[in-house]
Formats: C-alpha cells, sequence, structure tokens
C-alpha cells in the first residue's frame, strides 16, 4: 500500500497506478498548538511511505507514516523520499554546524527498512543512512514536454555539479551538446556565475540543474547566455522559494519544466516512472 506524504500526493497516486497498488487514504490532522498526526488504513504486506521533506512538518510526517505503517500491520517498510530536505547541507561548512543531511537520514532510517530518493544532490547523502539507500534518476523524463524541434540545442548546467543531469536530459531528448558554467555561491541567495566557452547565438538553450530554490542560479546563468534564440528552464525539484519563478520569468525564460518530486504549477513530468521502476 502507498502511503503518501501531505504534500506529494500527485506523485503518489501516479506511483500507486504504476506499480498497481492500493493507494491508502490517508488523514492528516493537527491540533491547536500546531503538532501534526496522522491516520492510515490498515495494512497487509509492504508499505511505502511516499513523502517529499519540504519542510520541517513534512520531515515529521514521514516519521510518523513510517511509525503509523508499522502500527497498521505493515511487514516492511519503504520510504520513498522524492525530494529529500536538507540533502545540501552534506557537510558542516563552519566549526559548530551540524551536519544536517546526516542528522534526518539517520532520523529517516529509524522507521524503515529501505530508503528510495530521487536525485540526491550527491549521492554521498545515501551513505547517511542507516539502512538500504538507492538514488533513481528521474532527469531523462524531462525531456518530454520539450519542443521537438529545439534549434541545434544546448544543454547547460550551472555548474559542474549539474553535468550529469544536463546529459542525461540531452540523452532522453536524444540530440544536442552539453556544458556547463562555473559557479561561485557569495551566500543562500547570491551566486555569480561564469559563462562556458559554448557559442549560443541563435540556439535554444535548456539550462538543466536538479534543484531551482532560490531561482538566483538559473536567472545569473540565464543573463550570462549571449544572443540565444529561446531560453528553456529544467530541473527535477522545483522547489521555487519566495520569488524564484518571477526572477526566471524576469530573465525571459520560454518555459519552466519540473518534476512531482515538489509539488508546484510547473511539476508536468511525474518522477513516477523513475521510482516504480525501482521499486517493482
Ligand atoms: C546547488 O549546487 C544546486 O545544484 C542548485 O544549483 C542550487 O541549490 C540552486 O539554488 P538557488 O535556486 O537558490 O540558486
Amino acid at each position: 500500500m502507498i502511503l503518501s506524504g501531505s504534500a506529494t500526493q500527485q506523485l503518489a497516486a501516479a506511483l500507486a497506478a504504476a506499480l498497481g497498488e492500493d493507494l491508502g487514504r490517508v488523514e492528516y490532522d493537527s491540533f491547536p498548538d500546531g503538532e501534526q498526526l496522522v491516520r492510515v488504513p490498515a495494512v497487509d504486506g509492504r508499505a511505502v511511505v511516499v513523502a517529499s521533506t519540504v519542510s520541517s512538518d513534512t520531515h515529521v510526517e514521514v516519521l510518523q507514516l513510517q511509525d503509523a505503517a508499522r502500527e497498521a500491520g505493515a511487514s516492511e517498510v519503504v520510504t520513498v523520499l522524492p525530494y529529500m530536505g536538507y540533502a545540501r547541507q552534506d557537510e558542516a561548512f563552519e566549526a559548530g554546524e551540524p551536519v544536517s543531511a546526516r542528522a534526518v537520514a539517520r532520523a529517516v532510517s529509524t522507521g524503515t527498512d529501505r530508503v528510495v530518493t530521487v536525485c540526491p544532490h550527491e549521492d554521498a547523502v545515501l551513505d547517511f543512512f542507516d539502512v538500504p539507500a538507492t538514488g533513481v534518476d528521474a532527469a531523462p523524463l524531462l525531456a518530454e514536454p520539450l519542443p521537438a524541434d529545439l534549434a541545434d540545442p544546448v544543454f547547460l548546467a550551472p555548474d559542474s555539479g549539474a553535468t550529469d543531469i544536463a546529459e542525461s536530459v540531452r540523452d532522453g531528448y536524444g540530440a544536442g551538446a552539453t556544458d556547463h558554467f562555473e559557479k561561485v555561491r557569495h551566500s543562500g541567495s547570491e551566486v555569480t556565475v561564469t559563462p562556458s566557452d559554448v557559442a549560443v547565438s541563435g540556439r535554444d538553450v535548456v539550462v538543466v540543474d536538479d534543484i531551482i530554490a532560490t531561482g538566483s542560479t538559473m536567472s545569473e546563468a540565464i543573463a550570462a547566455l549571449e544572443d540565444p534564440r529561446r531560453v528553456f528552464v529544467a530541473c527535477v525539484h522545483p522547489l521555487l522559494a519566495g520569488n524564484a519563478r518571477l526572477k526566471l520569468a524576469n530573465a525571459g525564460v520560454e518555459a519552466v519544466y519540473g518534476t512531482d518530486t515538489i509539488e508546484r504549477a510547473v511539476s508536468t513530468v511525474s518522477a513516477a516512472p523513475a521510482v516504480a521502476a525501482e521499486l517493482d
């Protein structure tokens, strides 16, 4: 049975359909003091908890769903974190800081037999879990909604870390060059991006990243492009915090494509087939 977190219902439904498993009718409740509560139906066999941890509340919800699943009779609990929050805090960047990704991974591990996540920020994050953990690649699916008539396309990653994802989307599309920019992050919302050598004048450009959070990385990357024909943006995790969507629109983006690991208006691509292939 698929047991969905409150923020991941669209993907959970698609996953249940892809696997031919029941979609549990989970109830989400809260107390006047803000504490949350979930209720799940009786489970016979495997429970698959599907919940992106987009906030501290959804982190708690995952732990509650895992515990409720066991209480409801699950013989095995698999936890799918389509988007794993805190994954970018994968080291202590200054003395006194936690390795937050490790802290949350350990907590999630206590209630599950296995973890699956989609395009983790770094594969090394998977080692933080105390149970078997796998990352699945949903990036090739982002090629689906791209126009079929891209002109001499270039798939650009805003930094070297996203090169693999840009190549995956290019491979999914079936044609085009790939390259990456150099990025320096100055703060949580300030970055500078140095263009690659590839000439984009008159060409269609698809800028690809694993996550768009504040939109600073994407908008700086797009600003560095010289005379592109059209610019499209594709990302696995469309967090789109604050005014990120406005930044992209102001940068002249033709269209933004994201997956349903995070449910936003741009989440037109479902990551369900990639997750289903891992769970089947
Ligand atoms: C960082 O390495 C990631 O791949 C993304 O480039 C980054 O998290 C995007 O953040 P923002 O949208 O806030 O610039």
